[in-house]
């Protein structure tokens, strides 16, 4: 069943637990994660890439995605990830995201609210503040990116309506280029100056403590998205094989479900 993101996000600070957050990229993944949120009577996002979104198909993705969500026995939401063009942001409104998270951490604090509150007024905004490395599409090494100010983010959450803010707290999409270390203290000042639910970017190749860390300092929300296209390349490398007689690829996507729905759930039990 479709829900709102900000109900999502209060169903885990109720739990005192994070929501999952899995970039899908074709509707195995969607199923997959959906199949792991269901086992756990979890709620889950389900999140379409900026240049997925751009890619041929983007629109009918999102579609897809929003249908998986509206059928889906436990609550679901799709949201569009890390756009900062207030045309695609209406786009994807307008195709049925629940939210986007207008990302305009590269602008100066002005520009970043006024492109927040621009999205604000269509529907639900997550917000980034500081700079979270790494290309979400492809997984290369990288350090951490300008970490979140404390007294920034709590001027931008004054200023405009945002249901969720993304730290930047040494963690990267893609790869770690050293063993992740976050900045617990940087955390917790967040937290205190800001009284919203916060999400944590590229939970790929963080320790499971880590993001338990995380949750109990204020993440509500944990993104997923290099761990899941691991899994949907290994699983597809090893049954590509197995089904080329007969090209059974109705098998292969079974496959690549069971592969995502283990990596989910995996994430889920971490999630609380
Ligand atoms: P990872 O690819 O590192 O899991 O990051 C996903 C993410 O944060 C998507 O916004």
């Amino acid at each position: 069943m479709r829900a709102r993101f900000s109900e999502l996000l209060a169903e885990a600070a109720v739990r005192e637990g994070a929501v999952g957050a899995f970039t899908c990229y074709n509707l195995e993944t969607a199923i997959g994660a959906l199949r792991a949120a269901e086992e756990r009577g979890r709620g889950t996002i389900l999140l379409v890439s900026k240049q997925s979104f751009a890619a041929a198909g983007g629109d009918l993705l999102l579609r897809a995605l929003v249908a998986a969500a509206d059928t889906a026995p436990t609550p679901a939401c799709v949201q569009l990830d890390h756009v900062s063009d207030p045309g695609t942001i209406e786009r994807a409104f307008a195709l049925g995201a629940g939210a986007v998270m207008a990302d305009g951490s590269k602008l100066p604090l002005q520009e970043n609210v006024r492109l927040v509150r621009a999205a604000g007024a269509l529907g639900q905004v997550e917000a980034e503040l500081g700079g979270i490395e790494g290309d979400e599409d492809v997984a290369a090494a990288v350090a951490g990116g300008a970490l979140t100010d404390p007294a920034e983010a709590a001027a931008l959450v004054d200023e405009a309506s945002v249901a969720c803010l993304a730290v930047s707290i040494g963690n990267v999409h893609g790869l770690y280029a050293a063993p992740p270390s976050l900045d617990w203290p940087l955390l917790e000042a967040i937290r205190d100056r800001v009284e919203l639910p916060l999400s944590l970017h590229g939970a790929s190749g963080l320790p499971d403590e880590d993001v338990r860390r995380a949750i109990s300092l204020g993440v509500r929300k944990v993104n997923v998205n290099t761990e899941f296209r691991e899994a949907y390349l290994s699983v597809s490398e090893e049954w590509l094989d197995r089904v080329r007689a007969g090209a059974r690829v109705l098998e292969l996507n079974q496959a690549q479900i069971a592969g995502i729905a283990d990596v989910a759930g995996r994430k889920l039990d971490v999630l609380g």
